[in-house]
């Protein structure tokens, strides 16, 4: 984030204190819960973990600490899809909905926990019949349907990993995770809707499987059908429908132990390569049961709309496992915010009477930029609080949306955390914590944070500082898939024992946490992770690359855009219609959100002796500042040229 962001940031002084109505009401409103938690976490996660899950078996040990591996509800035995649909179905909530779906051409479906409970037994039975069993990895690349729900929690019901890989990620990205997790069985679609086009879905799984080899069978759900024809594969792919006719109804959930593998989910880091996230069953649940619960107020009247993709942690955690988990009613959508007009959200809230919106601040900085209008046409009178994930969020954007989208009334709860963290770590408990436009305020009960220098020092007040955990947590990542030295490199060598998290923060003179953003080589478009070296590798794929060096620059609506500095091979015209090429090239590499915002041609980077490309100097120019410390550089007179060149260039 730029110096100029950050003063705005220490200046905000406005305070929101929840309003006495939302206190009398919320699911949480004495402060005494957070000393409750400090005095014993361990006891505080084994309370919660007992009272908001339904457990087959106790635990015998509730923490075992072996930084940087920690084991939680150790012996414990329980189910996440018997958490999220069985304990629901057997009370008078298998008539209450569970899911309310919209998909984008409008067509709708309501699932209630009785047809939860019978679609994820069918489903769980047809993926045993194809050979699926416990530990086997599954894959879902599916359009936000409720059948990925189910896919998801059919393969927690066998206690199969799922690994889901976002719809809007490429064959190559897709062949990546497929082959990292060694799945077994693919599940898609023959395509899902985006802006009124087919994502062929289908198609990109068949380029996808050409490229690896551990898939055996493939389930294709026809969300698009009529006209619209996919290759099957004869004896491997098979119709999600066709399976399900004859599946039968019961499969009992089967008893996990606490510490199993619920899934996998790959996020980008520093390097090119994504890393699987590993998340076990019983802190994860507990995690994601307790914070949806306590963050977002949920009651069984609330309709709680996450607009997140089921392709992201934030889909995980509170479009399926945390709120179900609660036996609540969720809004999925399928398509995208302006379709067919900026008002699809409101439209949205109005028609189902949404009451909590929990979104990323990318989605309101576009939201602000349309205008008020747009909301001003629906009755949003229903909402009661609002939620932000993925980014920082600026006051302005903050404000906004209490005003115009809150109607002044409704808390706002931004919250930070990461595929990693599993579940909300900082963020307001919104009965208990007054908060400020653009902080996460304070870490939840039982969550442990600090702010340190490179020394390992804590920070003082209104200094900047490195973000880290400084205690396990039940939802805690329990490392990445086939490559510990990896997990423990990157984020526990830093500080021994300390959690790192990546992320710059600052604390302000009440304690209140600001986040500043990412201090490694990864960049956050759109509250979405992307690596600076997996868009150079995308880049130097193509035929008329050398080199390229790929950083994050400011965005007004996407927080951070992708920005390229490219070396054209000789013989290659560097001109328009390169970079037009180059662009498609790597949205077909990665996914349309890793597409360049910018590509700007040069004939040299400035790296130091040792080789190595100083992105923050090429952040330095790209963001018209003043260049930082030069002296390492093995040629400084590139630099300075790159620069003058930079500031002459019309993008
Ligand atoms: C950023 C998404 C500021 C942060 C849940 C983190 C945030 C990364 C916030 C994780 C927030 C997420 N304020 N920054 N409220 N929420 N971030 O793994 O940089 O997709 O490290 O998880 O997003 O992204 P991830």
């Amino acid at each position: 984030m730029q110096p100029t962001a950050i003063d705005a940031l220490l200046q905000e002084t406005r305070v929101f204190p929840p309003s006495d109505e939302f206190v009398k009401q919320a699911n949480i409103s004495d402060p005494a819960v957070y000393d409750e938690a400090a005095r014993d976490y361990e006891a505080f996660w084994a309370k919660h973990a007992e009272q908001c899950l339904h457990w087959f078996e106790k635990w015998h040990t509730v923490l075992e600490w072996n930084p940087p591996y920690a084991k939680w509800f150790i012996g414990g035995k329980l189910n996440a899809c018997y958490n999220c649909v069985d304990r629901h179905a057997q009370t008078w909530r298998r008539t209450k909905a569970a899911l309310i779906w919209e998909g984008e051409p409008g067509d709708e479906r309501v699932l209630t926990y009785g047809d939860l409970h019978r679609e994820v037994q069918k489903f769980a039975n047809v993926l045993k019949s194809l050979g699926v069993q416990k530990g086997d990895r599954v894959c879902i690349y599916m359009p936000l349907i409720p059948e990925a729900a189910i896919a998801m929690l059919a393969c927690a019901r066998i206690g199969a990993p799922h690994s889901v890989v976002f719809g809007g990620f490429s064959a190559d990205a897709l062949a990546d995770r497929i082959r990292d997790a060694q799945a077994k069985v693919l599940i898609t679609a023959d395509g899902g809707w985006r802006r009124g086009s087919i994502v062929p879905l289908k198609r990109n799984a068949d380029d996808a499987l050409r490229q690896t080899d551990s898939v055996q069978k493939v389930i294709v759900y026809q969300r698009i059908g009529g006209d619209y024809t996919v290759n099957m594969q004869d004896g491997r792919d098979l119709w999600w429908h066709e399976l399900m006719h004859n599946a039968p109804l019961t499969c009992p959930a089967e008893p996990m132990d606490s510490e199993d593998l619920l899934y996998l989910l790959y996020t980008s880091g520093s390097t090119g390569k994504p890393k699987g996230i590993m998340h076990t069953t019983g802190g994860y649940m507990t995690g994601v049961t307790l914070t949806a619960k306590w963050v977002f107020d949920l009651k069984d009247e609330d309709v709680f709309w996450c607009t997140a993709d089921v392709g992201w942690v934030t889909g995980h955690s509170y479009l399926v496992y945390g709120p179900l988990s609660n036996g609540a009613t969720c809004i999925m959508y399928e398509g995208a915010p302006d379709y067919p007009d900026r008002d699809r959200f409101w439209a949205i809230v109005e028609k189902y009477r949404a009451t909590i919106l929990y979104t990323a601040p990318t989605a309101i900085r576009a939201f602000m930029k349309w205008g008020e209008q747009y909301p001003r046409k629906h009755d949003l009178s229903s909402l009661r609080l609002l939620g932000s994930v993925g980014e920082p969020i600026n006051p302005e954007a903050w404000m906004w949306y209490h005003e115009h989208i809150g109607g002044g009334r409704c808390p706002i709860v931004d919250t930070w955390w990461q595929t990693e963290t599993g579940a909300i770590m900082i963020t307001p408990l919104p009965g208990i914590v007054a908060t400020k436009p653009g902080s996460a305020t304070k870490p939840f009960p039982g969550v442990f944070a600090a702010i340190l220098n490179d020394k390992g020092e804590p920070v003082g007040a209104n200094q900047g500082g490195y973000l880290v955990i400084t205690r396990p947590w039940p939802s805690m990542t329990r490392g990445l898939w086939g490559d510990p030295e990896r997990f423990i490199q990157t984020y526990w060598s830093k500080y021994d024992g300390l959690y790192f998290t990546g992320d710059g923060a600052r604390q302000d003179d009440d304690g209140y946490f600001w986040l500043l953003g990412r201090v490694d080589d990864v960049i956050n478009v759109s509250g979405h992770r992307l690596s600076t070296m997996e868009v150079e590798s995308a880049l130097v794929d193509h035929h008329a690359v050398a080199e390229a060096a790929v950083i994050g620059v400011h965005h007004d609506i996407k927080g951070q855009g992708v920005a390229a500095f490219v070396i054209v091979k000789e013989g290659y015209p560097a001109d328009e219609s390169l970079k037009d090429a180059l662009k498609q090239h790597v949205a077909q590499k990665i996914g349309a959100i890793a597409r360049p915002d910018q590509i700007f041609f040069t004939a040299d980077l400035p790296k130091t002796r040792s080789g190595k490309i100083m992105r923050r100097l090429l952040r330095d120019i790209a963001e018209g500042r003043a260049l930082g410390d030069t002296t390492t550089l093995a040629d400084p007179a590139v630099v300075q040229a790159l620069k003058e060149k930079y500031e002459g260039h019309e993008e």
